[in-house]
């Protein structure tokens, strides 16, 4: 029996064969991405430099000495490889749980391809059991959390968190997200909303899944 953290090297190193030669890659945040981070520094002669979607990510690129650079510098981003909180069938995300979403939104916008990993304990039927985190500007939050409510939402501020754009993080428990791609656009026009965590409009073009038996290629 795998861990999930096995599970998730898995992913890493299968990730490997998606990155492009001698291109800039766009790179995502959180425990998946650094163990990618860790592979990726294995090849590094191969790649041009990597666009990174979080300080913490910019730091440990950093560390292994692959280039990082401003995604106003770059042209083109043929792959952003980012993992995820939850992920559906058809590749609808919730994103977040590392507070880096909207630098991970703009990064996956730019990219002509966004490639998932994620554990299998990630793939579920319906998304919103995993809280949705939002990023909202200070001054909005309670008004925010107000417009959330009336969504049969239960906001909750995240305690301690402030994010790379200096925003707080609003978490939304008891969602039953049937229509992520209409819900998407509904919280990201509450006014005050910087970015809500779910990935619908820009959803990943594959998904490599670590399972028991193995590293599934769903696309
Ligand atoms: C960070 C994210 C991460 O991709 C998400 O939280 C998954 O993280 P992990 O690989 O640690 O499970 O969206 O904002």
């Amino acid at each position: 029996m795998l861990t999930q953290d096995q599970l998730k090297l898995a992913v890493a190193k299968k990730a490997l064969e998606f990155v492009p030669e001698d291109a800039v890659i766009g790179v995502g945040t959180g425990s998946t991405v650094n163990l990618f981070i860790e592979e990726l520094a294995t090849i590094k002669g191969r790649i041009k430099g990597a666009v990174s979607s979080s300080e913490a990510s910019t730091a440990r690129l950093k560390a292994h000495h692959i280039p990082v650079y401003d995604l106003n510098e770059v042209e083109k981003l043929a792959v952003y490889i980012d993992g995820a909180d939850e992920i559906n069938h058809y590749l609808h995300m919730i994103k977040g749980g590392g507070a880096a979403l909207t630098r991970e939104k703009i990064v996956a916008g730019a990219a002509d391809e966004f490639i998932c990993i994620a554990d299998e304990n990630k793939y579920v039927t319906m998304l919103g059991a995993f809280p949705l985190p939002i990023e909202v500007i200070p001054m909005a939050r309670s008004y925010v959390a107000r417009e959330l409510v009336k969504l049969g939402g239960h906001p909750e501020l995240r305690q301690g968190v402030t994010t790379d754009n200096g925003n707080v993080i609003v978490d939304v428990h008891g969602l039953k997200i049937m229509k992520p791609v209409e819900l998407e656009e509904i919280i990201n026009n509450i006014a005050g909303v910087v970015t809500c965590g779910l990935f619908a409009r820009r959803r990943a073009d594959v998904l490599l899944l670590g399972k028991q038996s193995g590293v599934e290629v769903i696309r």
